[in-house]
């Protein structure tokens, strides 16, 4: 059992600042299990526990997981310059509660981006060491040749890298079109990938991270879901 006064709950939940969040309360936009909560000081469980905050359920969570189905012209940066960035396609909830991307992916690079305000979480995921397999769907300029495969599997060397980095597995999937299967997430790293061996990517999709799919979660473009823990559990290499 945890037990956290109203207030902090509020303001972890991302309704505001605790000023805000007082007021909430003793303003009476606060129930739970139906019964309005006045008092700020009340202490309450945190397990299970569900607010109703304008009559809006909302359940309790410590930290929140959460899978983005991106679309292009959206950037991951904290400090959008050319595009809106991703947070404003959240709730403005999630950006009071420090809600971030885990890793990047490019303004123009559509499909699964992970966010969370866990910070050892996305510090874990986000590590070089941690090698979670991910799978892009990558449109060519020019058309997929057996020696661009050959190239992608045996390794190509991009300009500050210290050693050539390989693609896991590469698929043909149309005449311009392959899937790609990497394990590090280096920099536009497809792109140069694909640039390294004379190709060039036109468009660029990202269906899986683990076994953590996009279409398993159903999300259409712009759509995102909270990951429940079975969910996380996919995301581990
Ligand atoms: N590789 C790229 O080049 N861009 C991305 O957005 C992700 C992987």
């Amino acid at each position: 059992m945890s037990k956290l006064s109203l207030d902090r709950i509020l303001q972890s939940q991302g309704f505001g600042t605790r000023k805000y969040c007082r007021a909430l309360i003793e303003d009476g936009d606060v129930a739970i299990n139906g019964e309005i909560q006045d008092s700020y000081k009340s202490t309450v469980d945190t397990d299970n526990l569900v607010l109703e905050v304008f009559g809006d359920e909302w359940k309790y969570r410590q930290h929140v997981y959460i899978a983005l189905n991106k679309p292009g012209n959206f950037e991951c940066s904290r400090k959008p310059s050319h595009h809106p960035g991703v947070l404003t396609l959240l709730p403005e909830q999630f950006t009071w509660r420090d809600v971030q991307p885990v890793g990047r992916l490019d303004h123009d690079t559509t499909g699964m981006l992970l966010m969370s305000d866990d910070g050892p979480f996305i510090h874990a995921q986000s590590s070089p060491k941690r090698h979670v397999p991910k799978i892009y769907q990558a449109a060519t300029a020019e058309p997929v040749t057996p020696e661009l495969i050959e190239q992608l599997l045996a390794g190509v060397q991009l300009h500050d890298e210290p050693a050539p980095l390989a693609a896991l597995s590469c698929v043909q999937r149309g005449d311009k079109l392959l899937e790609i299967v990497l394990e590090q997430g280096k920099y536009h790293q497809v792109k140069r990938m694909l640039a390294a061996a004379g190709n060039h990517c036109s468009a660029l999709h990202r269906s899986a991270i683990g076994g953590l799919t996009l279409e398993s979660l159903g999300l259409a473009e712009g759509e995102w879901c909270f990951l429940e823990q079975a969910q996380l559990d996919l995301l581990v290499p």
